[in-house]
């Protein structure tokens, strides 16, 4: 019994924002974001649009794949939705995967979110692939944020860092073996929390420790604050441990492994880590510079992106590896 992606897709709002335009609001420009970070533009979700519906559409673009012109037909096949998101449609509840359990008109399936900010997509593989063994068959694991709602536009130590999109996959369980030769699917997962880190990459305001109190004034709104060096430093070293891990759990060399899908934050923390692991920059599938950090999105729409580029064949054996607030990082090692 293995646990495979067989489609995945993915969404980004119209709207494009790049470095020079935020230059015209704020004190940054193209060459700073550039240099620090590798971002040259990122997807800015409309008034209208919350989690759930870049999420609905990332779902439609993969389920397209397995009935081309009837996404909503191949929809019925689905027995579980898991959405990894740090920003879902409303606080606490309903789900961002109840929203979209709804929009894909599914029936007496089970669906819920993961919070694990930007490691959720990885987190949320695992578990999917954990509830499938269970008797269900087929799983939307789903990864969206629209973070340029909770961001603080007059901070150029993060607003410049975010954009919005959705990443989807659909994970089947399937007879192909999933150990020993021609072994496919999820082959291990690392998950990994911090705590003790919660307040370097945090939304402080909202919840129930610093609830909101009726009739005061909030002058940035409800937005995400970070301790930007502090993760830097913490993102290094969880992104290069997990990937060691992984490839030592399997008796592996990152020479076996053909493409490391990363959570997409910054180039520099990348580049920090290839050289750690004596990796090649070019082992990383990258796209940081279209779209910025979306959070969970980031694996699922760099996935998508590298499974539709050709280069993905079956049988090769790929990494996601996230990071992220809470602080968390995760990675699964999966053979396609
Ligand atoms: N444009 C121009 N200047 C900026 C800037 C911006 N957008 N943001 C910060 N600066 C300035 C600072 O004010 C500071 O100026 P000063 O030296 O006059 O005080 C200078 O640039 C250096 O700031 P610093 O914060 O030390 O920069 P840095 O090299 O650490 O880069 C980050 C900042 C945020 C890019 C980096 O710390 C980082 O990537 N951290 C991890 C963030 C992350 O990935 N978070 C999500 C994890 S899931």
């Amino acid at each position: 019994m293995a646990f495979e992606i067989v489609a995945t897709g993915h969404y980004v709002p119209a709207n494009r924002v790049t470095n020079d335009d935020l230059a015209r609001t704020i004190d940054t420009s193209d060459e700073w974001i550039r240099s620090h970070t590798g971002i040259g533009s990122r997807h800015v979700a409309a008034e209208n649009e919350a989690s759930s519906d870049l999420a609905f559409q990332a779902a439609l673009n993969a389920l397209e794949q397995l009935s081309p012109g009837n996404p909503m037909e191949a929809a019925q096949t689905i027995d579980l939705v898991v959405v990894g998101t740090s920003s879902p449609d409303y606080y606490g509840f309903p789900s961002c995967a109840c929203i979209v359990q709804d929009k894909l008109k599914l029936e007496k399936i089970g669906a819920f979110d993961v919070v694990a900010a930007c490691s959720g997509f990885v987190y949320s593989l695992d578990a999917a692939a954990g509830m499938l063994r269970h008797g269900r068959k087929r799983a939307l694991v789903i990864g969206t944020d629209v973070l340029t709602k909770i961001t603080d536009w007059s901070d150029r130590g993060t607003c410049v860092l975010f954009g919005d999109a959705a990443g989807a996959a659909i994970l089947d369980k399937t007879d192909a073996p999933e150990e020993g030769p021609g072994r496919r699917g999820i082959i291990r997962s690392i998950l990994g929390s911090e705590g003790a880190g919660a307040q370097e990459l945090m939304c402080e305001r909202g919840g129930t420790r610093n609830p909101y109190k009726a009739g005061e004034t909030l002058d940035k709104g409800i937005v995400l604050s970070m301790n930007g060096q502090a993760v830097y430093n913490f993102a290094v070293r969880a992104f290069t441990d997990t990937i060691q891990d992984l490839l030592d759990l399997e008796g592996l060399s990152v020479d076996d492994v053909k493409k490391i899908i990363p959570h997409q934050a910054n180039m520099r923390i990348i580049r920090a880590a290839a050289r750690r692991l004596k990796i090649p920059e070019d082992k990383f599938f990258m796209n940081i510079e279209k779209y910025a950090n979306t959070s969970n999105a980031t694996i699922p729409v760099a996935l998508d992106e590298y499974a539709r580029s050709g280069d993905l064949q079956r049988g090769d054996l790929i990494m996601t590896v996230g990071f992220g607030g809470g602080l968390t990082y995760a990675g699964n090692l999966m053979v396609w």
